[in-house]
């Protein structure tokens, strides 16, 4: 693809933009898209599944699914049933691990609840089973999963300001097990613990120490149904047990990203007992550099120069992507590369309002919520070499698409809220957000979904 051979030239030599232009290769616009917030997209095969906030075939909320085969045509090809309470206010979504089948799951802001959705058939996606806690799932708003830990997924509860761990063993009864408070908890990311970071977990820090900065805020609640008596014996277990030993922090398990907008900070939680507990390793609180951080990108950058998480602020320098060195998870750092990288990050004018980050490879593609841009930002290079801005891909053609379809273009870029990258192998990005004249929170204006390559 042209747009891949531009990537491999760029990185190459340095000397050529990263991609040189991202353009709209189709468009969608639809009810059942109000609200967008989320979307993500299956690696292998053409479809993305979105959560609307205010769309859904009742305008309460759901998940829409799009076949993007025809990538000058993206398809509204199913979305949930009306009348979901628990799907009330969609906000986030993640795809269940392929060895559990075909599901995703969904935060609810409005339920506030977890819920399952089977999408086996992608035409009729069905609600399977979710949990819902105005206090401790409250405002729901991100979730994560992996096939790591294939039996739990992790919940940004923004009314909540924790991280909540549900057990997803059984789709028709998911529970939640865990919650760690972390004030401003908007967006939340799960990876693989990569072998740099869990040799330097075992080996830099004496056990000791690691034991006293393991935080104690991890605590059970039991799971729904039980009684108050029993799920206070149960935190105070877990609260009495939370501290891994040594061995507890093997290779190939999973770290939790979290990004927290008003609380000004990235944090990193490690995954244990299987998946359903966690415990906090490193944090960083920044109040020039990571207020309002709104988003963490799903999977991380690993180079020579470190593992880093791409983190996204829509305040500092007036739209952000922030680099921050996780090799070591519980010494979280932003590098200092000199006056153009004093953050770690960019502070161009096409990031302004950045709202969400999605890496593919090399490429870290920004919605620059703000200005009505997608830029391309070199991941690899972030923390390399200083990057002019015109190496910046900046979506800047194609968009008699939208035109065609009545929508105005800069208006429906000026409301991205979220993208993600729908084909392996492909430059190709989904990106979603308001049309034109939709406010925040607007029930009765269409969403839109379009394809850039
Ligand atoms: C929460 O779940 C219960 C069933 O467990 C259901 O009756 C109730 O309607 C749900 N509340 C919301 C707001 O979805
Ligand atoms: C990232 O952190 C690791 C471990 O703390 C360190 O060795 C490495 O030099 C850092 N990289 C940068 C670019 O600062």
């Amino acid at each position: 693809m042209a747009v891949m051979a531009a990537v491999a030239i760029a990185l190459a030599t340095r000397s050529t933009p990263l991609v040189a232009a991202l353009s709209v290769s189709g468009a969608l616009k639809h009810e059942a898209l109000a609200g967008a917030r989320r979307v993500e997209c299956l690696p292998a095969s053409p479809v993305c599944y979105v959560a609307a906030q205010s769309g859904g075939p009742d305008g309460l909320g759901g998940v829409a699914v799009i076949s993007v085969q025809d990538t000058s045509a993206p398809r509204l090809i199913g979305t949930t049933p009306p009348n979901q309470d628990q799907l009330r206010g969609a906000s986030g979504i993640a795809i269940a691990p392929a060895t559990r089948g075909r599901a995703v799951y969904v935060a609810a802001a409005s339920a506030s609840a977890l819920a399952i959705v089977d999408v086996t058939d992608d035409a009729k996606p069905k609600l399977l089973g979710a949990t819902n806690d105005t206090d401790t799932l409250n405002g729901a708003c991100a979730v994560a999963a992996t096939n790591v830990v294939p039996n739990f997924a992790y919940v940004a509860a923004c009314g909540a300001d924790a991280v909540v761990v549900v057990d997803t063993t059984d789709f028709a009864n998911p529970a939640v097990v865990t919650r760690v408070p972390l004030s401003g908890a908007v967006d939340v990311t799960v990876a693989p613990m990569h072998s740099v970071q869990a040799a330097v977990l075992r080996a830099s820090i004496p056990p000791v120490a690691r034991r006293r900065r393991m935080d104690a805020a991890v605590r059970g609640i039991g799971k729904s149904g039980t009684s108050a008596a029993a799920a206070a014996a149960a935190a105070a277990a877990a609260a009495s047990s939370n501290t891994p030993a040594r061995e507890e922090i093997p290779v190939g398990d999973a770290l939790v990203y979290v990004a927290s907008g008003h609380g000004m900070r990235a944090t990193v939680l490690k995954v244990y007992g299987e998946g359903k507990l966690l415990t906090r390793l490193g944090s960083l609180k920044d109040t020039a550099r990571l207020d309002d951080v709104s988003s963490v990108a799903s999977s991380v950058v690993s180079s020579s120069r470190g593992v880093f998480a791409l983190y996204t602020t829509s305040v500092c320098k007036g739209g952000n992507v922030i680099a921050i060195n996780v090799t070591d998870p519980m010494n979280l750092r932003v590098p200092n590369m000199g006056e153009m990288h004093a953050f770690g990050g960019f502070g161009y004018p096409a990031l302004q309002g950045a709202k969400h980050v999605a890496v593919y490879g090399d490429v870290a593609y920004v919605a620059g919520s703000a200005k009505g841009t997608v830029a391309a930002v070199d991941a690899g290079g972030l923390v390399a070499d200083d990057v002019a801005e015109d190496e910046l891909g900046v979506i800047d053609e194609g968009l008699a698409a939208l035109d065609g379809l009545g929508m105005d273009a800069a208006e429906v870029l000026e409301g991205v809220t979220a993208l993600a990258v729908a084909s392996e192998g492909a430059a190709l990005v989904a990106i979603v957000g308001k049309v034109a004249g939709a406010q925040e929170g607007d029930e009765s204006v269409p969403g839109a979904f379009v394809l850039l390559e």
